[in-house]
């Protein structure tokens, strides 16, 4: 019988999915498998379920031997997979993209309404007990309605964000190198280069993927184009933001704030200077942390496990250089 290595404990309907038909290994620790561990575990396995917290390269294939065909990452990202050694291997490597497109969108806009409304500041004020009274310019934040949305990447998730700011009236300026279009007037949105997108956004959200075109993206340079009032808001992937830059323009008002779901490096360490600044918001990574599309992932990843063990082509499949 195939063997599967999952490494990390999914929900259970991908994992029921695989058990019907292979012998299946969970690593079940709150924290990814160390990589020694890693290493033995894999050994002899036909599919490999990874998430974004596991380095995939040549020396995990190498440990796995002749016997894998499929690595399958459960997440619309990849760049923790060597897919250029998948390439030489002929090994087959999905993820699960086009599920996590609202979830992800969701949590971008809730970020994005969450430090330009203050809310965990205010939450934090009452639970301070510092609310003695009603106050005129008590924890003022900026406005949405009619303010230019600048995004960068525009595939599924930028195109999810810009239909969430036609409820809100917002005009959206977008960077994308790849986009077919350059202009969406079922979403109010506009292609523009990087420069225009940075000068004239009021707030800007990031939905690129990480490559080397994208790595620290917005750095000092980038950031010092951008309104001394806008918000950044990253879901996409931490390396793309310059965190030191990104604190420098926090801490001395160049940005007026940030909502991060993602960080680097990741997790965030405790003594980021980041975590002390009261107009950023972050979450640990939890974009397409719903139960539903939790879900949906683990039975996608399961899917495409299924059928590269079986020689079929994965239904979700990731396509090498
Ligand atoms: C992804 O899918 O790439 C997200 O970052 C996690 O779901």
């Amino acid at each position: 019988m195939e063997k599967v290595f999952i490494t990390r404990k999914i929900p259970e309907s991908g994992i029921e999915l695989l058990k019907a038909k292979f012998e299946v290994d969970v690593w079940d620790g709150e924290l990814p498998p160390p990589r020694a561990e890693l290493l033995r575990r894999v050994k002899g396995c036909g599919g490999l379920l990874t998430m974004l917290s596991d380095k995939i390269d040549s020396e995990v294939f190498a440990a796995a031997g002749a016997s894998l065909k499929v690595v399958t990452n459960y997440a619309v990202g990849y760049d923790n997979i060597d897919l250029a050694a998948s390439a030489k291997l002929g090994l087959r490597v999905g993820n699960t993209p086009g599920v996590l497109t609202e979830t992800t969108a969701d949590l971008a806009f809730a970020l994005l309404m969450s430090v330009a409304r203050r809310i965990v500041e205010g939450n934090q004020y009452v639970q301070d007990n510092r609310w003695k009274t009603w106050g005129p310019e008590l924890l003022r934040g900026y406005d949405l309605s009619g303010k230019t949305l600048g995004i960068v990447g525009f595939g599924r998730i930028g195109q999810a964000m810009a239909k969430r700011g036609l409820g809100f009236n917002m005009p959206v300026l977008f960077y994308s190198p790849t986009a077919p279009k350059d202009v969406y007037p079922e979403l109010n949105a506009t292609k523009a280069d990087l420069d225009r997108v940075l000068r004239e956004a009021d707030f800007l959200s990031l939905h690129c993927p990480l490559n080397d075109r994208s790595r620290k993206l917005i750095n000092a340079e980038a950031l010092a184009k951008m309104k001394d009032t806008a918000i950044l808001v990253n879901t996409a992937r931490g390396p793309v933001v310059d965190s030191k830059a990104l604190f420098d323009a926090l801490s001395s008002g160049k940005l007026a704030g940030a909502g991060l779901d993602v960080t680097d490096p990741e997790p965030i360490l405790a003594d980021d200077p980041l975590l002390k600044l009261s107009n950023v918001v972050i979450t640990p990574h939890i974009g397409s942390a719903s139960y539903e599309t939790r879900a949906k992932m683990s039975e996608m990843s399961a899917e495409n496990i299924i059928a590269g063990i079986e020689g079929k082509p994965l239904p979700f499949e990731v396509k090498l250089p």
